[in-house]
């Protein structure tokens, strides 16, 4: 952790304050970013007795799960002639060197040096960083300083199916955490120029106030439908969302509950991998259990095999010109997705804030901005920042919203 300690001297720039997309050490953006728990991995990717390499806000790090099921995260490089740690193998809660051998335990402390003298490996220590597992996803804390207590949410914990994803996308991660308080896409950039039967775009109007843990937004559509949205600090979203169901399974269902079907959605968009590319992860609670629960989880296997192309090569395919929105074959890819993918990656690798025109409309992009650059000016300065929690009345209620894919 010598390059975080090293960035507390560093002197920031009016620039600096509101240059959101680098996160590397020594980056103001990055030191705020570290303030925080990030998820690193889904726990269903890393089975016990594996290593990974770990690539986050332009580090690198080696993440494995000890034969005991609990993950460590320590350095990428083994500190004998470096090689990368993550090739080696898992012994218990330790990790051995590929190249000569030396072994780690889940402190850093070098605990074996097969060729050498037995005194020699106590005085050899690699970092470790505080490494947490919840939800289905495992948690890293690479901040200065004692880690703060892992956030929880307890709402999440409740009975029925839990839905744990991630992808990767290879543009700046403030881009996507930009669309999420941006409410005029959803009628265009997800493919379509949605209107309402009336005629009207389907536009939201959009109230906004930040929150205990970050912003929370209200939007009502024109045909009255109203959607409420938290947005937790740094890079958190938590609304309710529709299920993507069959239209014979939501008759079914929605019966069988006399309700219609919802899910929680607590999603991390997204998480730098470096300034260029970035991973995002959701937790999606599906209030569904017993026969109604396996029901969903065998419509899900199903619809999972059909989903054969990533939004990644599609989008990719629009933004080259050789196929257009109308074009996409909507049966193997989610159309909202590859408009996703396609706006944001058009925007470029880093998106150019210097020369936007931004309007009355853009106003959850500004207040996340506004938000970021008073907490990063904050850091820079020396002053507390504001501590974000997630108090039980900022927990989307139970209710009816179509409107997925935000
Ligand atoms: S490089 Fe790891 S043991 Fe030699
Ligand atoms: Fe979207």
């Amino acid at each position: 952790m010598v390059a975080a300690q090293a960035d507390t001297r560093r002197q920031y720039t009016e620039a600096d304050y509101t240059d959101f997309a680098h996160t590397g050490p020594g980056t103001l953006a990055g030191r705020f970013m570290r303030t925080f728990w990030q998820p690193v991995c889904c726990s269903q990717d890393l089975p016990p007795g594996r290593a990974r390499p770990l690539h986050i806000m332009s580090e690198d790090f080696t993440l494995y799960r000890g034969e005991s099921g609990k993950p460590h995260i320590v350095e990428f490089r083994c500190a004998h002639r470096g090689t990368q740690l993550s090739i080696g193998w898992v012994e218990g809660d330790c990790i051995r060197c590929a190249y000569h051998g030396w072994m780690y335990d889940d402190s850093g402390q070098c605990v074996e040096q097969p060729a050498e003298a037995d005194s020699y490996a106590k005085r050899v220590r690699i970092e470790s960083y505080p490494t947490e597992e919840y939800l289905g996803v495992i948690f890293g804390y690479f901040g200065e300083g004692e880690a703060p207590p892992l956030p929880r949410y307890p709402d999440f914990e409740e009975e029925g199916v839990l839905e744990v994803s991630t992808y990767v996308r290879n543009y700046n991660f403030f881009q996507s955490l930009e669309n999420g308080g941006d409410y005029v896409h959803t009628a265009f950039a997800h493919g379509k120029r949605l209107r309402t039967p009336d005629g009207r775009w389907d536009i939201p109007e959009l109230w906004l106030v930040e929150s205990e843990w970050g912003r929370t937004e209200t939007l009502r559509f024109p045909d009255g439908d109203e959607h409420l949205a938290q947005y937790g600090m740094p890079n958190i979203h938590n609304h309710p969302n529709g299920v993507r169901l069959t239209h014979d399974l939501r008759k079914r269902i929605d019966a069988e509950l006399g309700r219609p079907l919802w899910k929680n959605m607590l999603a991390w968009r997204a998480v730098p991998i470096d300034d260029f590319s970035h991973r995002s992860f959701a937790v999606d609670l599906i209030r569904l259990t017993g026969d109604l629960a396996d029901l969903y989880r065998e419509y899900r296997a199903q619809s999972m095999v059909k989903q054969r192309h990533d939004a990644y090569d599609v989008g990719e395919r629009v933004l080259a010109g050789d196929l257009t929105f109308d074009e996409v074959d909507t049966s193997s890819v989610a159309l909202v997705n590859v408009g996703d993918y396609s706006t944001q990656r058009g925007q470029g690798l880093i998106a150019d804030r210097t020369h936007e025109r931004l309007g009355r409309s853009d106003v959850g992009v500004t207040l996340l901005r506004e938000l970021w650059s008073r907490e990063m000016r904050a850091l820079a300065e020396g002053r507390p920042l504001k501590q974000w929690v997630r108090p039980p009345h900022l927990v989307p209620a139970e209710g009816h919203h179509e409107r997925a894919g935000m």
